[in-house]
């Protein structure tokens, strides 16, 4: 979910809307907007987009009225998405209102509670409990907003970003996190102040940001200025204040029909920012701080342990065939929602790389924690600059991919390959596991990269005409080895996310231990077998499709024949080394999903039921 919120002297409404279209990534089911005009409040909401939730403020000019907003773009966990399980939510005296991300988990409890003292509940959100319960310990205590929230989050188990109002003291907002992000924004003076669940919906208005750390909350006074606290013992805290650097062109579609394609095309740059000032290619050297402030660690570890979702799962694994092939230090690759609940053995001997693109994934912001706790070395990998698990981390490297809107992930992921590959390649030189010339051979290749996804972007026709082919295929198989078998679950993933086509991803060898049985002449089988690694065993496997009547699309290396011969289909792609492969077979299968789903008339970045970033478990 989204939250925005604005306080100040400004229009609030069209700071909230907009705001909430740059937070769409975070959810979309349903999307509200509360504004104040100085007397009264006047609530909007609706199930679908933030475009629906316009339709219905236009439909009165008073709903869009005064300096005084907050807004929310939802992702249902509580209640499904209709109009009245969007926020905000307002409490029974009709004084307080909330927008919330997370989930209460112990909603249940203080639902009857709130019922045996005379509260009546409209929806089936655990939110609207939680502003009751603000109201009703306002009212026990007789204090003002800042407590009661204070009292009533120590008395809630789960997760949250609220931001909350009061109708009676309209000069404040009051926010918590716990688990969700929350960024203000502090305008010149303390004369305007915005809430948002990242920087992106005030980034024009100021550069001025202070991000909340779990358990703590604000206070944020027209005239006085952002109030830190601690939501368990009310210490003050002294919080920084961060000087934005992103730009407003970075979260413009800049000409593209959709931020998916855009980012796609974006990757040969993308690739070089992340690669940028850390590798001497000729000189055969790599530096990257979070690695070399604590190589001991990684000398050290008995083995590595990623941890990651979705995606970022796959960059992960990618990074263990790197990791152990060049590095030669044993990796184990976890679903962080697995990892967390599973009790695993985790010692001060191990070293954890998390992965993710947002930096505020749930369950492996959890997983972190676990191995914090038990003594092992976190190391991050994100691309959101102060995210949450940038901060969490004990040391890191960002992707520096820029900001990633659609929901399919596509940059992210060849830099986070990108990222891996150096980490790979700087432990395996100082294990003296590479020699000097081959790193620098090594690194002067993968300088050619960006230069060779650009080329390989230019095959765009030829795709859309292999789309235009299987676009109404009801099942998908993606199938790779070595190095290139995540890039086929990273295709199968990328296709069910944005087409909802049925697709699979498989190490191609598995294949007749099962998903043979699927294959007859409607099923296309996406195969990469590039050239090197285990090039004539991929053959066999196509032979194999081939005897079955499957349809075959193969991605191959520049110039090959033999494989020409038996599939359908074949793109090529450019010669490189086998363990930089990833980075360009994943091209391919990015723009076939993209024009899949344009064709059949998906919403490309905003797909059903997805969230960009999932901050509940
Ligand atoms: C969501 C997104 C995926 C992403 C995953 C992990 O499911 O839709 O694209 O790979 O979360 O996100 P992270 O931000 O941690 O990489």
């Amino acid at each position: 979910c989204g939250i925005t919120g604005y306080i100040g002297y400004r229009e609030a409404y069209p700071i909230v809307i907009n705001g909430l279209k740059r937070l769409e990534y975070r959810g979309y089911d349903s999307a509200g907007v509360m504004m104040f005009d100085g007397n009264n409040i006047h609530l909007s909401k609706t199930k679908g987009k933030v475009s629906d939730l316009e339709v219905i403020s236009n439909k009165e000019e008073k709903r869009k009225k005064g300096n005084i907003g907050i807004g929310h773009t939802r992702w249902a966990t509580h209640g499904v998405p209709n109009d009245v399980n969007s926020h905000p939510h307002v409490s029974q005296s009709g004084d307080l209102v909330i927008v919330h991300n997370g989930i209460i988990e112990n909603y249940d409890t203080l639902r009857k509670e709130l019922i045996s003292r005379g509260y009546t509940f409209h929806s089936d959100t655990d939110t609207e409990v939680l502003i009751n319960l603000i109201e009703e310990v306002k009212k026990q205590e007789g204090c003002k907003l800042g407590k009661a929230v204070q009292l009533a989050l120590n008395n809630v188990i789960g997760a949250y970003a609220i931001a909350v109002f009061d109708k009676t003291k309209p000069n404040e907002i009051v926010v918590a996190r716990l688990g969700s992000p929350i960024a203000i924004g502090v305008g010149k003076d303390n004369t305007e102040f915005f809430v948002a669940s990242d920087a992106s919906p005030f980034i024009e208005y100021t550069k001025d940001a202070i991000y909340l750390e779990d358990e703590e909350m604000a206070i944020i006074k027209l005239g006085k200025g952002v109030n830190v606290r601690k939501i368990n013992d009310d210490s003050l805290v002294d919080a920084d204040v961060h000087k934005l650097k992103m730009s407003l062109d970075q979260i413009e579609k800049g000409g593209y029909d959709h931020f998916m394609l855009k980012e796609i095309h974006e990757q040969p740059k993308a690739i070089i920012d992340t690669y940028r000032g850390r590798m001497l290619a000729d000189e055969g050297i790599i530096r990257m701080a979070g690695i070399d402030d604590n190589m001991n660690k990684f000398l050290n570890a008995e083995r590595i342990i990623i941890v990651a979702c979705g995606t970022s799962w796959h960059a992960g694994l990618v990074g263990e065939y790197l990791i152990e092939d060049k590095a030669r230090i044993p990796v184990e690759v976890e679903y962080a929602s697995e990892f967390r609940y599973r009790n695993p053995i985790i010692t001060s001997k191990d070293v954890v790389i998390a992965i993710s693109q947002s930096g505020e994934t749930a369950d492996t912001l959890a997983a972190i924690k676990l191995a914090k706790s038990k003594g092992a070395f976190v190391f991050g990998i994100c691309n959101v600059v102060g995210s949450s698990i940038a901060r969490e981390t004990d040391a890191g490297a960002y992707t520096h991919a820029g900001p990633e809107i659609g929901v399919a992930s596509t940059k992210a992921f060849t830099t986070q390959i990108t990222v891996l590959t150096l980490i790979a390649l700087k432990l395996a030189s100082k294990k003296g596991e590479i020699s000097k010339p081959k790193l620098r051979a090594f690194l002067q290749e993968m300088q050619m990269i960006p230069k060779k996804v650009e080329d390989l972007l230019k095959i765009d026709d030829k795709v859309k005409e292999i789309a235009a082919v299987y676009k109404d295929a009801p099942n998908c198989l993606y199938l790779g080895r070595g190095f290139n078998f995540p890039v086929a679950l990273e295709g199968a993933l990328k296709l069910k996310e944005i087409s909802y086509i049925h697709a699979e991803g498989y190490p191609a060898a598995e294949m007749k231990h099962g998903p043979i049985a699927l294959i007859d002449e409607n099923m296309p089988i996406f195969v990469i077998a590039t050239n090197k690694g285990h090039y004539e065993k991929v053959v066999s496997n196509i032979q194999e499709i081939k005897s079955r009547a499957g349809k075959i699309i193969a991605i191959v290396t520049e110039g090959d024949t033999q494989v020409k011969e038996i599939a359908d289909h074949v793109i090529e792609i450019p010669e490189t080394e086998e363990a930089l492969s990833p980075l360009l077979t994943t091209i391919p299968f990015q723009l076939l999903s993209y024009h899949i789903a344009v064709m059949l008339g998906k919403n490309v970045d905003q797909p059903r039921n997805l969230a960009k970033s999932v901050t509940v478990e």
